[in-house]
């Protein structure tokens, strides 16, 4: 019997690539698809390389946009054949004060964090109801999917909204043996995304640029950022039998920063 297939949106880079990699080391078929679809490419190849089999390839789609989700779903389809494991990991984080927030950066948050997890989520959950796999679907998310996130309100409440999504799916899911869960990670300091927003936070906290990470991990009660192993071991339990009772649940991964 073939290995299972995993399917990571956002899988070109960062955490997406990290959890692409480890799942392929964990028996994993990994198919990594990226709005950048080099670096999708890029990263199944380095796994192929590594694992010295072809078990990974790269796919070019846009996570926001109907007919490219579809057309992934149905190439994933066509050269694994199944689909076990969604990992919904694209995201984007713009900041700005609320006085100042662009709409147009707001829908960018909402079609990114949320209509792209929408419209993955539908199309491989169609994959395994046909099949009969009994799958897993995970959406990234972050703590700012339960606590607001101030001068971040479009990511934050993107990212709310998944919760609803996933509770949701996981009801319309359950009687297919289907689970569907999300991880709230605390920061990820050594990300483009987080490093990205460091002025903007410095500016916020009316503190110099060099300070703010430190000001990010003074907030975790074990003292340091979340790192793309922490994330990858919650995933891997997740997607494994072992949770088979667990579904609709959003699961903290930020080090006691967020206890509810
Ligand atoms: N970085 C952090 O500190 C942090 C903290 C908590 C949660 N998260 C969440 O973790 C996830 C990954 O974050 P990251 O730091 O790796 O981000 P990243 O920006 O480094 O990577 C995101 C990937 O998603 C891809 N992507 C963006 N738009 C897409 C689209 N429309 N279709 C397909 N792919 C698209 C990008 O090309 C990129 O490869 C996100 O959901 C993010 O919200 C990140």
């Amino acid at each position: 019997m073939s290995s299972k297939v995993a399917i990571v949106i956002g899988g070109g880079q960062t955490l997406g690539a990290f959890l692409s990699q480890g799942l392929a080391e964990n028996g994993y078929q990994v198919a990594v698809a990226d709005l950048n679809g080099a670096n999708a490419e890029k990263i199944a190849q380095e796994i192929n390389h590594k694992q010295g089999k072809n078990i990974a390839q790269g796919f070019q789609v846009d996570a926001t946009n109907e007919q490219s989700v579809i057309a992934l779903a149905q190439n994933v389809d066509r050269a694994f054949g199944r689909s076990d494991l969604l990992v919904y990991s694209a995201g984007v984080a713009k900041a700005s004060p609320i006085t100042q927030f662009p709409l147009k950066d707001f829908e960018f948050s909402v079609a990114v964090n949320l209509t792209g997890y929408f419209l993955c989520a539908r199309e491989f959950a169609k994959l395994m109801v046909r099949d009969g796999i009994a799958g897993r679907i995970i959406q990234i998310n972050s703590k700012s999917g339960k606590v607001g996130s101030k001068h971040n309100s479009g990511y934050s409440a993107a990212k709310f909204g998944g919760v609803g999504l996933t509770q949701s799916l996981a009801l319309d899911l359950a009687d297919k043996g289907i689970t569907v869960n999300s991880l709230m990670l605390g920061n990820l300091l050594k990300s483009p995304m987080f490093q990205s927003l460091i002025p903007q936070y410095a500016e916020k906290l009316g503190i110099p640029e060099d300070q703010v990470e430190q000001v990010y991990i003074d907030k975790v009660p074990l003292k340091r950022g979340c790192d793309y192993q922490d994330v990858l071991n919650v995933l891997l339990f997740y997607a494994s039998e072992k949770a088979s009772y667990c579904t609709g649940q959003s699961i903290n991964i930020t080090g006691g920063q967020v206890m509810f």
